[in-house]
């Protein structure tokens, strides 16, 4: 169901913007639009011609128009295709083509005559690309223009491969892909050194020729450039914008990815609010960061100068409101996540008893719990809780092959000193296989299996510098990743059984986790599916209601100001301690050598970032200065659907 968040405030917004409560009821809303016109034009006897696109994004519109087909009928025998793009260099049957992600994810499952199926060809030799871009153009013309174009939105604001810099006017093209865009395609080439430097791509202009087009977003991730799109003056620095030169485009957003639109960030700037408690504290705290000013320090022309006069008139004065906000933003602060025991709890973010409590921290991969609130991972665990860390999936996707190899090179030194043949002869099979799956292949169970144990040892190294020793350390290995691969993932009852066993075994009193508002098909967000299902099923056994679910941002990311529930600050030596133990990940140091060399910031520095730069925040709004901060938001259920 599309949910307008604050219907009739839209005059920010340059476009046509739909906001469901997620990705999958957006989906279906296009979804129904496309097999609406199919139907039409097979009944007139018509072709339909769709222009497509790849990446995450639409992974379940095509999983809807498979089901549709299934249980529907909907035939596909008279549509024709035109794929946005595809990587240069790339030959059609490689796991990371975009050829082959239409067939995995649409062609092979539907009735469509594979010679209506068009992508661009990622092998045609370079003197002929002008001309095998025109001929692109030319079929597109021939089969009398695209009906419906569907689109992803890179974090560059790229439409198909137009970077920053493509004009309105361009058409088919071989275009060099930005930094930022090969960087985000990293993980699925397993290292930004093998993501293609150029692709071939259908132009803006080819673009804007659609009748019809939807530009589809899911996860916070996409959130800025969302809103410079559609809020934004059409410039070509951000491709996505000229879509406001079309005269039928829809942006058909998630919650998260709409978060950054004027009308959801900052409503009370585009037309009239009901003041809740959230929304008084989103405002002023706004107010206090864009004014550079602590919070107690507001004056009442403050407020009025910036569109909230009327919380002045319902409130009272700047002066009741300025330490309102003060004393709820200081109640969120506590070097006690787990609750104090034996104190007045009354102000304090989590309650007294019970005490100890049975804590429960779940990671997505390993290395998230340290990564995202090792400091109070160790302040739980030297205040006496119960805790248990659970790691949902292995992360051994994420592990480059060299620190395989390195695995390999010890198994075999200590099988050959002790004489040992099983070992040597399993870390010969494993190499076996890695030399043998070549630059792009995939990883076979031992391999996968070898490097999931990698990271078991990095984790359990961190946890213990930490305090958490490793019988407190659970290895879930949830089937979903296990048995997928990037971009493929889906749950399943299996994975929803493993955490109900976990859950109803421990009784946790407090869980802390991560995965929402992120894109759906990443694993954080799966793994945050699978503990809904899990909680949804164990409602009713008593420690459910008991229990209170603290969310950290999520590798990367840290909450803003306002949603902070919990903020745990971490004195200098506790924060030198976590970085000490986001060392011990030593497989997931991510960034290349050149991003480095170029200034980019690594996976470890970027905690140490994150956290500095919460409690600089918290300063600034005139609470005390601390060296770091972790923050927390409680989470309602009733936020997820
Ligand atoms: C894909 C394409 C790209 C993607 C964009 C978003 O054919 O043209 O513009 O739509 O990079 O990618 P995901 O969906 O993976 O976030």
């Amino acid at each position: 169901m599309k949910t307008s968040l604050i219907s009739g405030h839209n005059q920010k917004e340059r476009l046509q913007t739909l906001i469901y409560s997620n990705a999958a009821d957006a989906c279906l809303h296009v979804a129904t639009a496309i097999s609406k016109l199919i139907r039409e034009r097979n009944e007139a006897g018509k072709a339909t011609v769709l222009g497509l696109a790849t990446g995450s994004t639409p992974v379940r519109l095509y999983q809807e128009l498979i089901r549709m087909h299934r249980e529907e009928g909907l035939s596909f025998r008279n549509v024709t295709t035109f794929n946005l793009d595809e990587y240069y260099g790339l030959p059609g049957d490689h796991p990371e083509s975009y050829r082959r992600f239409m067939q995995d994810q649409l062609f092979d499952h539907i009735d469509i005559d594979l010679e209506e199926t068009h992508v661009p060809d990622g092998l045609v030799e370079r003197d002929q690309v002008y001309a095998s871009c025109q001929e692109y153009e030319d079929a597109i013309g021939k089969a009398g223009g695209i009906d419906i174009q569907i689109l992803g939105i890179g974090r560059t604001g790229h439409i198909g491969f137009n970077e920053p810099g493509s004009d309105a006017r361009t058409r088919t093209r071989l275009v060099t892909l930005d930094s930022l865009t090969r960087r985000d395609a990293a993980r699925d080439f397993l290292g930004e050194e093998n993501v293609p430097r150029h692709a071939i791509t259908m132009g803006v202009g080819t673009i804007l020729d659609a009748r019809k087009v939807y530009l589809l977003a899911w996860g916070e991730g996409k959130a800025p450039v969302i809103a410079q799109s559609v809020e934004g003056e059409p410039t070509d620095s951000i491709p996505a914008s000229f879509l406001q030169q079309h005269g039928d485009c829809e942006f058909c957003l998630d919650h998260a990815a709409a978060g950054h639109l004027t009308r959801v960030r900052y409503p009370w700037l585009v037309g009239p609010v009901e003041w809740t408690p959230e929304m008084v504290r989103k405002s002023v705290v706004w107010l206090a960061q864009k004014l550079n000013k602590p919070l107690l320090k507001l004056t009442d022309e403050d407020y009025a100068e910036n569109g909230m006069a009327d919380l002045l008139t319902e409130k009272g004065s700047s002066y009741e409101l300025n330490i309102d906000l003060f004393n709820i933003t200081q109640h969120t602060i506590t070097g006690w996540p787990g609750g104090k025991p034996n104190a007045d709890d009354s102000s304090r973010p989590e309650r007294a008893d019970p005490f100890p409590k049975r804590s429960l921290i779940l990671g997505s991969e390993p290395m998230d719990d340290v990564f995202c609130m090792g400091g109070t991972l160790h302040r739980l665990a030297n205040q006496g809780h119960d805790v248990t860390v659970a790691y949902l999936t292995s992360g051994n996707l994420a592990v480059p092959d060299p620190d395989v190899r390195r695995a390999i090179e010890l198994i075999m030194e200590i099988g050959r000193e002790r004489e040992n043949q099983e070992n040597v002869g399993f870390a010969r099979s494993v190499e076996q296989q890695l030399d043998s799956k070549g630059r792009f292949g995939e990883d076979t169970r031992e391999i996968r299996y070898l490097k999931g144990l990698i990271r078991r040892g990095e984790a359990r190294t961190s946890a213990r510098l930490l305090g958490i020793e490793s019988q407190q350390l659970r290895f879930l290995d949830l089937p979903f990743y296990e048995n997928g691969r990037y971009r493929r993932f889906k749950s399943g009852d299996a994975d929803v059984a493993a955490m109900v066993a976990l859950l109803q075994e421990l009784k946790p009193h407090q869980i802390f986790t991560t995965g929402l508002g992120h894109d759906p098909l990443s694993v954080p967000a799966i793994s945050f599916d699978v503990l809904c299902e899990a909680l949804k099923k164990c409602a009713g056994s008593g420690w459910t209601s008991e229990c209170r679910v603290w969310l950290y941002r999520g590798p990367g990311a840290e909450w803003d100001a306002h949603e902070i529930d919990m903020a745990v600050p971490l004195s200098p030596e506790e924060f030198e301690l976590k970085i000490r133990g986001i060392y011990q990940h030593q497989t997931q140091r991510s960034q290349s050598p050149s991003t480095l060399r170029k200034g980019g910031s690594d996976t470890w520095n970027l905690a140490s970032q994150l956290n500095k730069a919460t409690a600089e925040i918290y300063d600034d709004l005139g609470l005390a200065e601390y060296e770091a901060l972790e923050g927390f938001k409680l989470w309602k259920t009733n936020e997820v659907n």
